[in-house]
C-alpha cells in the first residue's frame, strides 16, 4: 500500500478516482474537481441517485476523470470515526471496481490533519488482505491512497505518514492472528518479535527452562503438555532516559483446545485467535519503533498453545505462581489467566508507572458486550479514564466493567490460595478479579478483547479474520503518556 499527501490542486492519476465524502447535502463542491465532475455530482444529488447514506457509494465518469461519492449518513464529516468507516467503504468500493488509486478529498471542516489520518487509516485497514496461505494469490487491485484537502492547502504529510505506520502495524498484528496455528506457534511468535529488535528496542526470549527458572509455575503448567516449546517474549523500548516506564502485556495462546477440560469441536478453529492480545502488543511495539515516542515501554507476551496430553495439567492440580500464590486448577480451559498472572507479577517487579494487559480472556465478555466493545477493568480510576480517552481517539471502543471484592471472594479455593475458575456467573469479572491478585500496588488496566479481536464479516475498516484490535488504542494511550 502506498500512502501519499497532495496539495490542494491534485489531479487523480489515470488508473484512479477522486473520492468525495458527503452526507445528505452536496454543499460546495471542491474547485479542484473539473466542471464535468462537479456537474455529474450535482446531477447525482438532484436526481437522488446518491443520497449520502452511510455505506452508500456511487461512481461517476466525466472523461478523463472519475469520482466516487461516498455517503456519511447523518453523522458530521468532522468526526474521525465517521470518516474512518467511510474511508473503509470507499476503499472497498474502489477495489470492487478494479480501481487502483484513490485521491481522497478531505472535508473542509476544521483541522484537516486528523480527518486525513482517519480516512487513510480506514481505507488502508479495509484494503488489508491475508493471502499468505493461498497457493495462488490474487494481486491486490486497490493499493494507492492519496489524501488532498477539499479546500485551501495544508500540509497533510505528517498525518498520512502516521496513518501509514498505523496501518502497517495493525496489518502486522492481523497477519499474526490470521496465520494458522500449525505455523504461528510460540517459537514463531518469538522469532517475529526478534525481527523487531534494533535501535532502541531490545528483545529477550525466555524458553521453557527460562520460564521454570523464573518460577512461573502457572504459565509452565499450561505449556507442559505441548510438543511446541513455550516462549516468554520480553521487549524493552527505551525512548527517553528519565521518562516513566509503562508495561503492556498480551495473552499469547497460539491455540486453545481447552486442554483436559476440552472445548466442543464447533468453531474450535477460531481459537487460533487466542493470541490476538499478544499480537496487538507486538504490533504497537513495531509502531513505537517506527514513530519513536519519548517514553519507556516493557512489553511481555507469554506464548504457548493449550493442549491435552499424557503430561497435561489437570483439574485438581495445584500450582505455584511466580509471586508465591498457589492456584487450584478448576478448568484447564481457564488458561489465559494462568499465563497472564505470571507475566503481570514479572512486569510489576520492574516497578512500571502502570500496566495494561489485553487478552481474549472469556466467552462471558462476548456474552456481555458482543463485538461492540472490549471489557475494561481497572484498579485505578485515573488509569481507567486514560484508557477511555485512548479508546475514543482510536475508535476502538471499551466499556467499563467492575472489580467488586465479591468477585475476588468467588476465586478463593478451600485447598489453595486461589482457584482459576469461579463458576457460571460473572465470568469476565471473576477472571479480572483473579488477575488483580498479581498486580501488586501497580495501577493496572485489563482489556478483555474476546469479542473484538476477530470478526466473521467485512465491516467498516475491518476484514474477516483478526481485526488487530488494541494496536491503535494502545498507540493513543502511549502517545498521551509520552
Ligand atoms: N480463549 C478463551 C476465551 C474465549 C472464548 C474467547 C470464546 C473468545 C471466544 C478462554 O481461554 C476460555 O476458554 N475461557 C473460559 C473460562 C472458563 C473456563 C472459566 C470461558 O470463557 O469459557
Ligand atoms: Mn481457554
Ligand atoms: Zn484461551
Amino acid at each position: 500500500m502506498r500512502f501519499q499527501a497532495s496539495p490542494a490542486s491534485a489531479s487523480s492519476s489515470r488508473d484512479g478516482a477522486f473520492v468525495l465524502f458527503r452526507g445528505g447535502k452536496p454543499g460546495t463542491l471542491p474547485k479542484s474537481l473539473d466542471t464535468g465532475l462537479r456537474r455529474a455530482a450535482d446531477a447525482a444529488f438532484r436526481s437522488k441517485e446518491f443520497s449520502g447514506k452511510k455505506g452508500e457509494s456511487l461512481l461517476l465518469h466525466a472523461r478523463p476523470a472519475r469520482l466516487l461519492l461516498v455517503g456519511l449518513g447523518d453523522r458530521k464529516a468532522s468526526d474521525p470515526d465517521t470518516l474512518r468507516a467511510a474511508g473503509g467503504h470507499a476503499a472497498r468500493a474502489l477495489e470492487a471496481r478494479g480501481i487502483a488509486h484513490g485521491t481522497f478529498l478531505v472535508p473542509d471542516e476544521g483541522d484537516p490533519a486528523p480527518l486525513a489520518r482517519a480516512i487513510a487509516e480506514g481505507a488502508g485497514l479495509a484494503a488489508y488482505r491475508f493471502d499468505a496461505c493461498k497457493s495462488r494469490s490474487e494481486k491486490a487491485r486497490f493499493g494507492h491512497i492519496t489524501v488532498a484537502p477539499e479546500a485551501g492547502s495544508s500540509r497533510l504529510a505528517p498525518a498520512i505518514d502516521e496513518a501509514r505506520a498505523i496501518v502497517e502495524a495493525v496489518s502486522f498484528a492481523r497477519d499474526l492472528g490470521n496465520l494458522p496455528p500449525n505455523t504461528k506457534n510460540a517459537v514463531y511468535l518469538a522469532a517475529a518479535a526478534k525481527k523487531l529488535a534494533g535501535g532502541r528496542l531490545s528483545v529477550r526470549i525466555h524458553d521453557r527452562r527460562g520460564i521454570l527458572k523464573l518460577r512461573m509455575g502457572a504459565f509452565a503448567a499450561v505449556a507442559q503438555a505441548s510438543a511446541n516449546e513455550p516462549r516468554l517474549i520480553e521487549l524493552r523500548y527505551s525512548g527517553a532516559p528519565r521518562a516513566p516506564l509503562v508495561a503492556i502485556i498480551g495473552k499469547g495462546v497460539t491455540f486453545d483446545t481447552g486442554g483436559i477440560s476440552i472445548k466442543p469441536a464447533e468453531k474450535m478453529e477460531e481459537m487460533k485467535f487466542d493470541m490476538c492480545g499478544g499480537a496487538a502488543v507486538l504490533g504497537v511495539m513495531r509502531l513505537i519503533k517506527d514513530r519513536k515516542p519519548k517514553l519507556n515501554v516493557l512489553a511481555l507476551v507469554p506464548a504457548t498453545d493449550n493442549m491435552p496430553g499424557g503430561d497435561a495439567y489437570r483439574p485438581g492440580d495445584i500450582v505455584k505462581a511466580r509471586n508465591g500464590k498457589t492456584i487450584e486448577i478448576i478448568s484447564t480451559d481457564a488458561e489465559g489467566r494462568m499465563l497472564l498472572c505470571d507475566a503481570l507479577s514479572y512486569a510489576a517487579e520492574s516497578r512500571p508507572a502502570c500496566m495494561v494487559d489485553l487478552a481474549t480472556l472469556t466467552g462471558a465478555c462476548v456474552v456481555a458486550l458482543g463485538d461492540a466493545a472490549a471489557g475494561l477493568f481497572a484498579s485505578d480510576d485515573a488509569l481507567r479514564a486514560e484508557v477511555e480517552v485512548a479508546a475514543k481517539r482510536s475508535g476502538e471502543r471499551v466499556w467499563p466493567m467492575p472489580l467488586f471484592p465479591r468477585y475476588t471472594e468467588m476465586m478463593k479455593s478451600p485447598y489453595a490460595d486461589l482457584k482459576n475458575a469461579g463458576g457460571r456467573y460473572g465470568g469476565a469479572c471473576t477472571a479480572a478479579a483473579f488477575l488483580k491478585e498479581f498486580t501488586g500496588e501497580i495501577p493496572w488496566a485489563h482489556l478483555d478483547i474476546a469479542g473484538t479481536a476477530w470478526t466473521d464479516k467485512d465491516q467498516d475498516w475491518n476484514r474477516v479474520g483478526a481485526t488487530g484490535y488494541g494496536v491503535r488504542l494502545l498507540w493513543e494511550f502511549l502517545k498521551e503518556r509520552a
